[in-house]
């Protein structure tokens, strides 16, 4: 192959022309290879000059020579003119955002019923409660016998259960037969705390459900009256639900307490005037009262000498009210889009 002069010139000029409008860096090392790789053009001319007639020679490599250099600094230069332009423009066109965490790793938590039990049990641990737990599959003696309900007592009707092996086992429809098995196998002073699963045959609506949680309590010892159960429902419910709130203790009738009452909490929306959310200002938080003398005999413990109360809450009701959930569902659904709020 042979170049003469003029071919430099031409190649020279498309060159210089193209390099003047590359768009990028990678258009301008596409032109460096085109030129001056080695299978470049103007490497190729150089390589050429020595076919030349060596009167020739002599101009032919200088001017070559030139053209090289040349292309090399224009190359260098446009180089330099678009980085120059990309950082003045980087503000609009390339910003970042330093606050967005790529792909940041979600961080689990625990459940709400999770957060209201465990504050459950920090307030009653300060009145120096233990927790105590009770099997979920249940015998009838301790879920209704030895609670004052017997076979055809109507209160069995307000707990329709699931029965397993005939009528001998049962799931249990609440927390308190934990109540016997703990009198059973302890001596007063006795003060626990009871919290797990119940179950019932229940159809399922906003506030109903076949598995719902509770906790029970109850204290056994010397001289322990009303009052005593009164003003720990008030701390309770002031150490849950905030200072402010005031308790409403009403009548009520269980057959395992005597007297029975329930106890509410004045709703936080609206103080207690009533609202929507409320009835009429309260909302009623539990069951209890002074436990009954037979169900303490029926827990080997002597009326004679000891008394004591109980309460049974809903742990999902509680959380209802805590976190102004309107559906209890929610809680046993596991739609992450609700347990991500809390
Ligand atoms: N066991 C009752 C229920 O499930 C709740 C209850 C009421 C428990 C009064 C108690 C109590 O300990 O004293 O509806």
């Amino acid at each position: 192959m042979s170049v003469n002069v003029g071919d430099l010139d031409a190649i020279a000029a498309e060159i210089r022309q193209r390099i003047s409008v590359a768009a990028d860096q990678l258009a301008l090392e596409q032109l460096r290879i085109e030129a001056l790789g080695k299978k470049g053009r103007l490497t190729a001319a150089l390589r050429s000059v020595g076919a030349l007639p060596p009167e020739q020679r002599a101009a032919a490599g200088a001017r070559a020579n030139a053209l090289k250099t040349e292309v090399e600094t224009l190359l260098t230069e446009r180089a330099r003119q678009l980085q120059t332009a990309r950082l003045e423009t980087l503000g609009d066109r390339e910003w970042v955002d330093v606050s967005v965490v790529p792909g940041a790793v979600r961080r689990g938590h625990l459940h709400p019923l999770t957060l209201v039990l465990r504050e459950v049990k920090a307030i009653f641990s300060r009145l120096g409660y233990e927790v105590a737990l009770g099997p979920q599959l249940e015998d009838e003696f301790h879920n209704f016998e030895a609670l004052n309900i017997p076979a055809e007592h109507p209160a069995r009707d307000t707990m329709d259960s699931f029965y397993v092996e005939g009528q001998r086992w049962l799931l249990r429809t609440h927390t308190s037969p934990v109540q016997i098995r703990y009198m059973q196998s302890h001596k007063p002073p006795i003060r626990i705390i009871a919290p797990g699963a119940v179950y019932r045959r229940d159809a399922t609506d906003p506030s109903h459900g076949s598995q719902f949680y509770q906790f029970e309590g109850l204290v056994v010892d010397h001289d322990i009256r009303l009052s005593d159960l009164k003003g720990t429902i008030e701390y309770f419910a002031r150490s849950l639900f905030g200072a402010d709130r005031r308790i409403r203790i009403a009548g009520d009738h269980f057959p395992f307490t005597e007297p029975s009452i329930g106890a509410a909490v004045s709703c936080g929306l609206c103080g207690g005037k009533g609202c929507r959310s409320c009835k009429a200002g309260w909302l009623e938080i539990l069951g209890a009262g002074m436990v009954h003398p037979q169900v303490l005999r029926n827990g080997g413990i002597d009326p004679a000498h000891y008394s004591g109360f109980a309460f049974g809450a809903g742990l999902d009701r509680l959380a209802m009210l805590r976190y102004n959930v309107s559906d209890l569902r929610l809680f046993l659904e596991n739609d992450v889009r609700f347990l991500r709020q809390f």
